[in-house]
């Protein structure tokens, strides 16, 4: 099929690349030139674990392009998924003006009848909405529009993977033609009849993911629904760290014990500096506000949100405690991505300590594997080290922000010996208190009693 997708960010690239790699006919637009011109380099705007090999390799098969006029998106494809950023205005609500630009975009320009699949991350009822500008800036046009709901649930440094092996597929129509075309789209993804192509060699086959027809509302509300409670179980990880840390119980064997009941699962229930990201926060914002204007009481998400921010200010008082003066302090951050394995700074924890520390007049030297790039657009002024080694060089106390697995394979020994001071604060709980402490460093983490702990959770006969 012909489809167009319209914004080429962390979504709509994956989702463009993948589509073409089910063998569709995709035309990629974004009315930031920039990144046009980035991708027409043969580069990506953002770093995604493999996405380059499927732009690449689909780009010179002839099956995927790029443009950086959004009026061909609305003219050349069938199918129309829109993939732009919905960033929560300053009440939390939903920023929803992109939308409805590319909405008017597709009905003034559309030439014949289109299906509009909405990607992006709305509050429910959007596409009833999208549905009515479509009618009214296309009347005239002859064009006939299908809206539909079909949320993305990829995770940034998964994506691709998270794209062609989802677990569920979900999809909100209000009539049969958009569901079977939406079914046609996927059908390469539903019956799993292809090699994703990020993994070396054959990646391990999968079984085919759940297809969930339902109305377009109900769609919209699966994807808030689905983010916020995994904000939710975070929080709540967090919430008991903060008590094991008191009681010296260990936070890790605590919830590992707690995950082994499947009705709860011990996925996303890793406590440390809380969630970032641009999917998480947001969602949780647009979600209770959502509620809150159709008069429904979402305060225990509101109580979420609270604990995730308090997150940073804890570890900061945790530093205190350790440096007692803060000004002056030399300090190395490792870690700026909201997360390992990708670029990605917005709503990073590593923001609001950066920020928080400066205004304590530390001095910070910040390293991070993929994300230095980002990070000085927004802080220009931060002491930026080319690794980890240089950024720890005479620290009086060294950070973990972000769980990159380059961290745990340091040279920690070399470490201990550059530092000014031998004091990590571990926000990620990536390193072993044992261990650290048998190097001789002061060792803090999330939750993790400071005394070594035991080994292996041994499971009692
Ligand atoms: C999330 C959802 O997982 C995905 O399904 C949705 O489509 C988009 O939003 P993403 O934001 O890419 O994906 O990252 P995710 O892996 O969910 O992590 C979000 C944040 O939570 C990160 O800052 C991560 O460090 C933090 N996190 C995650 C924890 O603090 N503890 C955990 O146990 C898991």
């Amino acid at each position: 099929m012909r489809i167009s997708v319209i914004g080429a960010g962390y979504v709509g690239l994956v989702t463009g690349a993948c589509l073409a790699e089910l063998g569709h006919h995709v035309l990629c637009t974004d009315n930031d030139k920039s990144k046009i011109d980035t991708l027409d380099r043969g580069k990506l705007p953002i770093f995604e674990p493999g996405l380059d090999r499927v732009v690449e390799k689909n780009r010179k098969q002839g099956r995927l392009s790029f443009s950086a006029d959004p009026a061909r998106a609305a003219t050349e494809g069938e199918a129309i998924f829109i993939c732009v950023g919905t960033p929560p205005l300053p009440t939390g609500d939903a920023d929803l003006s992109s939308i409805d630009r590319v909405a008017q975009m597709i009905a003034t320009e559309a030439k014949s009848d289109k299906l509009v699949v909405e990607k992006s991350t709305v509050p429910a009822q959007t596409g009833q909405q999208l549905k009515r500008v479509l009618e009214i800036y296309g009347r005239g046009s002859g064009a006939r529009f299908r809206v539909a709901s079909n949320p993305e649930f990829l995770r940034e440094g998964t994506a691709v993977s998270d794209f062609l092996h989802p677990d569920r597929i979900v999809i909100g129509v209000s009539d049969e033609v958009a569901e079977k075309q939406l079914h046609e789209i996927y059908r390469p993804v539903l019956e799993q009849k292809f090699h994703c192509p990020v993994h070396d060699g054959a990646c391990p086959p999968s079984p085919p993911p759940a297809w969930l027809v339902t109305t377009i509302n109900s769609a919209e509300l699966i994807k808030h629904a689905s983010n916020s409670f995994l904000a939710l179980k975070i929080s709540y990880a967090n919430m008991v760290a903060d008590l094991a840390e008191k009681l010296g119980a260990n936070i890790e064997e605590v919830m590992h014990g707690v995950g082994l009941d499947p009705r709860i699962g011990a996925h996303f229930f890793r406590p440390g500096l809380g969630f970032g990201g641009f999917c998480l926060p947001k969602d949780l914002q647009a979600f209770v506000r959502l509620a809150e204007r159709n008069g429904v009481d979402f305060a225990m998400l509101r109580e979420a949100e609270r604990i995730n921010h308090q997150r940073i200010a804890g570890f900061v008082e945790k530093l205190r405690h350790s440096l007692w003066v803060l000004k002056g302090k030399q300090i190395a951050m490792l870690g700026l991505a909201f997360k390992a394995n990708t670029d990605d700074i917005r709503f990073a924890p590593s923001i609001e300590l950066i920020k928080r520390l400066q205004a304590e007049g530390v001095r910070l030297s910040a390293y991070d594997p993929q994300a230095m790039e980002k990070i000085r657009e927004q802080f220009p002024d931060l002491n930026c080290a080319t690794d980890a080694y240089e950024a720890a060089r005479g620290a009086d106390a060294l950070l973990i922000v972000t769980e990159w697995e380059e961290f745990r394979k340091l040279d920690w020994a070399r470490i201990h010996k550059d530092m000014a001071r031998p004091l990590v604060m571990d926000g990620r709980n990536l390193l072993s208190a044992e261990a650290m402490k048998a190097l001789g460093f002061e060792y803090h983490s999330i939750g993790r009693p400071d005394l070594p702990v035991r080994g292996e959770t041994k499971v009692l006969a």
